[in-house]
């Protein structure tokens, strides 16, 4: 190796190439420059308005792919069209399955919880691929639309796993798993699993499990019982904005996007389209991601260096018209950056400054190229049975009318009708009056008494579904297995 790396660089579209050119100023003088290049490639605005919907070139693909770390500024994703948010195209094609965000008070960042005291410094891992961020949606009748919440248990091991190392590698002796497996039994149910069965690697932190709720309203009351919390993909994105709040908003929270073969470091605020071209945007959240792609990286002693000397602007009240006491003037990007370049070896004196360590040349080895996609799993060898099936109706009959009709399907089959279920609630073989039932209807059948589960494998479950589409619009159909003996699927709420 030659001892240098590579980082694709895009600036990104509004503020994005203010903050970014400000933000390389500060790492070169900080001699990041003597390690790594950073190799401008071509995403956002100007690709999605030549007409690439995924608003990057093949040849910004190819350049982030052989170096394995890319370093952006915010982009705009075009309102309307086919083209979608380069973060998350960025995140899935590059499998950049866990999402990091630090969270720390800094100083002259004024928050409600710096002026009572209160001490904010903990990360969130949040999946960053899977659950409903998959984008699987249907519309399955006139009036409902499905979209599926997908989670895996290697996706979950995955992110777990690099939960516990980061824990470790920050010293951190506690990581909480965030979820709500109360009520998404089977998705968040495996979620938590899967923590508990990581969690025995990792025998020196200490876990907690806590539901998403009550970690909100914990995290608002009480922030420091926390240093790291791992959360499913949606509830992950809407807590971690949460605690970008308590530390002052977007601007001082960084983000990493990490993969096996390719990471992403970036900004979490947008382009800032009101003060673009002004040259009066910080800069800090933009540095602060930078921060963690440098220590990615093994670029430890100049972010550290950079890091003190961030600290010492921040505590000298040197500050963008975004924050700070308005009893000092505020500074433009170029300056505010000037102004940590100038204290680069210095170190804050009303904080604690980073420690610095020695090591100061990359130890990021750029990735190889995998031949084909590569297929994860956590479960082999599960005995599985057929046992009935789920068949989805579009129908604005009444739950009554539905179950003769089925019950007359069924008759000459291996199959008995179970169960019939609107929006997850019973409605047959008991339920209440008051529930309000819409257009789209679940069938529950299952065995037969007598019929012994494994008698015969799912094309009777589609001979069933057949006979079932010859007098109704059949939307979707869940085959219902047991694995290794247990039940493969949820009751209906009410069953
Ligand atoms: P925004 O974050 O760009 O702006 C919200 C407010 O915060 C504005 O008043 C803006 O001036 C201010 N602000 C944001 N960053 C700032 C900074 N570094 N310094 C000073 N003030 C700052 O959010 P908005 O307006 O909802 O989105 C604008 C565009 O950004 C949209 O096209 C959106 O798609 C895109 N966006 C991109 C993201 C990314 O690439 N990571 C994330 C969020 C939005």
């Amino acid at each position: 190796m030659s001892g240098r790396i590579s980082i694709a660089l895009a600036a990104g579209d509004g503020i994005g190439p203010e903050i970014m050119n400000a933000t390389l100023e500060l790492f070169k003088a900080a001699g990041v420059h003597d390690h790594a290049d950073f190799i401008p490639v071509e995403m956002g605005r100007s690709v999605f308005e030549k007409g690439n919907s995924r608003g990057m070139t093949d040849e910004a693909i190819r350049i982030t792919e052989q170096c394995g770390l890319l370093f952006k500024g915010p982009m705009e994703t075009p309102k309307g069209g086919g083209g979608k948010s380069i973060n998350v195209t960025a995140r899935k094609l590059w499998n950049a399955y866990a999402n990091l965000r630090q969270f720390k008070t800094l100083p002259g960042v004024e928050t409600v919880y710096t002026r009572a005291g209160h001490n904010i410094d903990f990360s969130i891992v949040r999946e960053n691929i899977e659950d409903t961020y998959g984008g699987v949606e249907h519309r399955l009748s006139n009036d409902m639309i499905q979209c599926k919440r997908l989670i895996s248990a290697p996706g979950c091991d995955e992110v777990h796993r690099f939960a516990f190392q980061a824990a470790r590698r920050l010293g951190l002796k506690k990581v909480h798993c965030s979820h709500k497996a109360n009520i998404m039994k089977m998705t968040d149910g495996l979620f938590l699993d899967r923590f508990r069965a990581v969690s025995k690697d990792f025998p020196e932190v200490e876990t907690a499990d806590v539901i998403v709720d009550a970690l909100c309203m914990n995290l608002v009351m009480k922030p420091e019982q926390f240093q790291m919390i791992v959360l499913p993909n949606l509830q992950g994105d809407i807590v971690s904005d949460l605690c970008a709040g308590l530390v002052g908003g977007l601007g001082f929270a960084p983000s990493a996007n990490i993969g096996k073969h390719i990471s992403i470091f970036e900004a979490v605020h947008g382009t800032a389209p009101d003060i673009a071209g002004r040259g009066i945007a910080n800069p800090t959240s933009l540095i602060l991601s930078g921060l963690m792609m440098l220590r990615h990286a093994g670029l430890l002693k100049q972010a550290a260096h950079i890091e003190n000397a961030l600290l010492a602007t921040l505590e000298s009240g040197v500050h963008t018209g975004d924050f700070g006491s308005k009893d000092k003037p505020a500074v433009g990007t170029i300056d505010y950056v000037r102004a940590i370049v100038e204290r680069l070896g210095g170190k804050p004196t009303t904080v604690d400054a980073v420690p610095v360590p020695e090591q100061a040349t990359p130890t990021f080895r750029h990735p190889q190229r995998p031949a084909a996609p590569h297929v994860i799993r956590t479960y082999t060898n599960v005995v599985t049975h057929v046992v009935g099936c789920d068949i989805y109706l579009d129908t604005p009959l009444s739950p009554i009318s539905v179950a003769e009709e089925m019950t007359r399907v069924c008759e000459d089959t291996p199959f008995r009708l179970t169960l019939i279920s609107n929006r997850g609630t019973q409605v047959w073989p008991t339920g209440s009056v008051y529930t309000e039932c819409v257009d789209y209807y679940r069938v529950r059948f299952e065995l037969k008494d007598g019929v012994a589960p494994g008698s015969f494998g799912q094309s009777r479950c589609v001979a069933l579904m057949d006979r079932v589409a010859e007098k109704f619009t059949v939307c979707s159909y869940e085959l219902l297995r047991s694995f290794d003996g247990a039940k493969g699927y949820s009751l209906a709420q009410g069953q």
